[in-house]
């Protein structure tokens, strides 16, 4: 979809409702326990979620977390900052309020009085410039960042099939392409980050938060499937041309349960 000229890629309710589970499993408990710790205590926790989509983030952290909390879902996009709005975390300690913003042009005003600020797969889907924008208005901020679920471009599949490495290799370069707003990150925004907060003197503690996707998970890792051969073909036609028996088989395998899929992410936690 192209809004004011700048291309947006919107992203499928379904899909993010397909996935809250195993993101839910994936997110490193340590970090999230070591940012509990480093919170202050007492009084309503301010927590602004950046490109929040559905407020999945608020759901997984907020009962990790003590107190009352007012948690600011910010996304440019209405149709999931509804469904945010429609399904808060618990009621009672959270309350949750939905903002239409544009990370591109979000300010550190914008974050003011925040004790917190997350995000979750999210840095994969930006460029250079919008991270360490965004991490240049955290560190104005000052207070404690946890960004979970950026993809590290590490995909394992089992039982293997050799064309498994050319269709990653692809995918990978179809997370890292160019678009009207620059290049995307992909699999490199973790390290940026990590090096932005660092010029910051902020440090960063890294942890991984992969899939690991089984028979019980069938369903997931048939769709994550499909997304991934299909952004690798738009990315090289040529291998879909030769990859259509792949396809069908490993579609087949995956629906079956028959897959177990590894999806390498990494979370990140900086404590001011
Ligand atoms: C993969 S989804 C993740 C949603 C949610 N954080 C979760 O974990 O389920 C990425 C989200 O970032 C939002 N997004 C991406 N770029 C954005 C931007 N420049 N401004 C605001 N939201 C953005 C998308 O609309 C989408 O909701």
């Amino acid at each position: 979809m192209n809004v004011n000229g700048v291309e947006v890629i919107r992203v499928a309710p379904d899909w993010l409702a397909l996935r809250e589970p195993a993101d839910a499993v994936a997110r490193s408990r340590d970090l999230a326990a070591a940012l509990e710790r480093s919170l202050p205590v007492g009084g309503t926790r301010v927590i602004h979620d950046l490109g929040g989509g559905t407020g999945s983030m608020g759901r997984w952290l907020a009962p990790l977390l003590s107190g009352p909390q007012h948690w600011v879902v910010h996304d440019r996009d209405e149709d999931l900052l509804a469904l945010a709005a429609a399904d808060p975390p618990p009621p009672g300690v959270v309350t949750l309020e939905a903002r239409l913003m544009d990370l591109a042009r979000i300010e550190a005003d914008d974050l003011a009085g925040a004790d917190l600020i997350t995000a979750s797969a999210l840095l994969d889907v930006l460029t250079a410039t919008e991270v360490e924008r965004l991490v240049s208005v955290c560190v104005a901020v000052g207070c404690p960042v946890l960004w979970t679920l950026s993809v590290v471009g590490e995909v394992a599949i089992v039982p293997a099939d050799p064309l498994d490495r050319r269709v990653a290799a692809a995918f990978d370069a179809h997370q890292r392409r160019a678009t009207d707003r620059g290049p995307l990150l992909g699999p490199d925004a973790v390290d940026l980050a990590v090096a932005a907060f660092r010029r910051h003197g902020a440090e960063t503690v890294v942890r991984p938060s992969a899939w690991r996707l089984g028979p019980g998970e069938a369903d997931l890792a048939a769709e994550w499937f499909e997304g991934w051969v299909g952004a690798a073909f738009e990315q090289d036609p040529m291998l879909a041309a030769e990859a259509g028996d792949y396809v069908r088989r490993r579609l087949a395998e995956a629906r079956a349960g028959g897959l177990t899929v590894s999806v390498g992410h990494a979370d990140l936690l900086v404590l001011p």
